[in-house]
């Protein structure tokens, strides 16, 4: 971490609401659906998929994550009613219940994936800290059986586990996005090397591709992405067999490049009220993106 990364991060208590407000209108679409939906249409005039993420506040009870699960039901209705083309969804498990109670968590993902398929979308699972690896990738297992086609998981090339577990996943057909993970993690569970991250990026990418996964190459690490060409190349693939991903507001430039030059790639669009504590916290988790945010304050967009 560097000492500007380590001092954004301790004084963003201090940063008036308004400020942050300022800062992560690049990276947040807004607060409202139909603020997310303004987005969702001028990306697509862009030439962009998009896939849509609530912002959520860490949730304590059972009904909060019945609320979660049927707002997620509705935001994919809405995206039919608005005939939003190419425009899916991303949700966390923990939103939905997943440190309250797993069964209720595989239920209420289940009853969103209902809706998905009623709508012929698709959802993404996100990614979100170790202690909740493995019971999100069962409920990934275990829904994708009863749900072909409609969901997807992310995995994390930080995670010493990920060859492996792309290994036993891709054992059935298999849709990921891979990208490198963003949560403070211990060293016996997730490489600190950024090389070694980067090397572990490609490795998967690789064996995802050789054992025929769907791939959602989420990065806008430019040495990333040649790799990621690389393999699409050698591999033979051809655009609709993998998908670029980039977060909204990051590297517009790299995403200009890759639509220009024929790929598919998808914005990821955070919007919701939470805005504020999602913004704090994520700035707090990784000091690194408060580096981000700091120096795009000053950068010319
Ligand atoms: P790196 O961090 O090296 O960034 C490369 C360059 O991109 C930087 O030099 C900087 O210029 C720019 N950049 C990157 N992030 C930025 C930011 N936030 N603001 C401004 N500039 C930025 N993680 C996770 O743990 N679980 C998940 O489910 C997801 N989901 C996800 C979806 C999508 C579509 C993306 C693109 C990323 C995620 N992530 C994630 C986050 C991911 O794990 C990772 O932390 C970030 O993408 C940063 O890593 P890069 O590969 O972009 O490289």
């Amino acid at each position: 971490m560097s000492l500007l990364d380590r001092a954004v991060s301790l004084t963003i208590p201090l940063v008036p609401k308004p400020l942050v407000r300022h800062f992560s209108r690049r990276y947040i679409a807004g607060i409202r659906l139909e603020d997310a939906f303004l987005v969702v249409r001028e990306l697509q005039r862009e030439g962009a998929m998009t896939t849509l993420d609530i912002l959520g506040e860490f949730i304590s009870t059972r009904e909060e994550a019945e609320t979660n699960t049927r707002l997620y039901q509705e935001l994919v209705r809405r995206i039919s009613a608005e005939e939003l083309r190419e425009t899916n969804v991303s949700v966390k498990l923990t939103s939905l219940g997943l440190l309250l109670d797993t069964s209720l968590c595989l239920a209420n993902m289940r009853e969103m994936l209902k809706t998905v398929d009623a709508e012929n979308n698709f959802a993404r699972i996100d990614m979100e800290d170790s202690s909740c690896t493995t019971a999100t990738l069962e409920i990934y297992e275990s829904l994708r059986a009863e749900f072909p086609g409609r969901v997807g998981v992310a995995l994390q090339s930080y995670l010493r586990r990920t060859p492996d577990d792309i290994d036993r996943l891709t054992e059935s057909p298999s849709n990921f996005r891979l990208c490198k993970g963003i949560y403070v993690e211990p060293r016996a569970i997730a490489y600190r090397d950024r090389d070694i991250v980067r090397r572990n990026f490609v490795l998967s990418l690789e064996r995802s591709f050789e054992r025929g996964a769907y791939v959602g190459i989420a990065t806008h690490d430019e040495l990333l992405v040649w790799e990621a060409l690389r393999l699409i190349r050698g591999h033979g693939l051809s655009p609709e067999q993998y998908e670029f991903q980039m977060l909204l507001g990051v590297d517009e430039q790299l995403r200009r490049i890759l639509i220009d030059a024929g790929h598919r790639l998808r914005v990821y669009v955070p919007y919701g009220e939470h805005w504020y504590s999602y913004s704090t916290r994520r700035l707090r988790e990784n000091p690194q993106i408060a580096g981000y945010a700091f120096k795009a304050m000053f950068a010319k967009s």
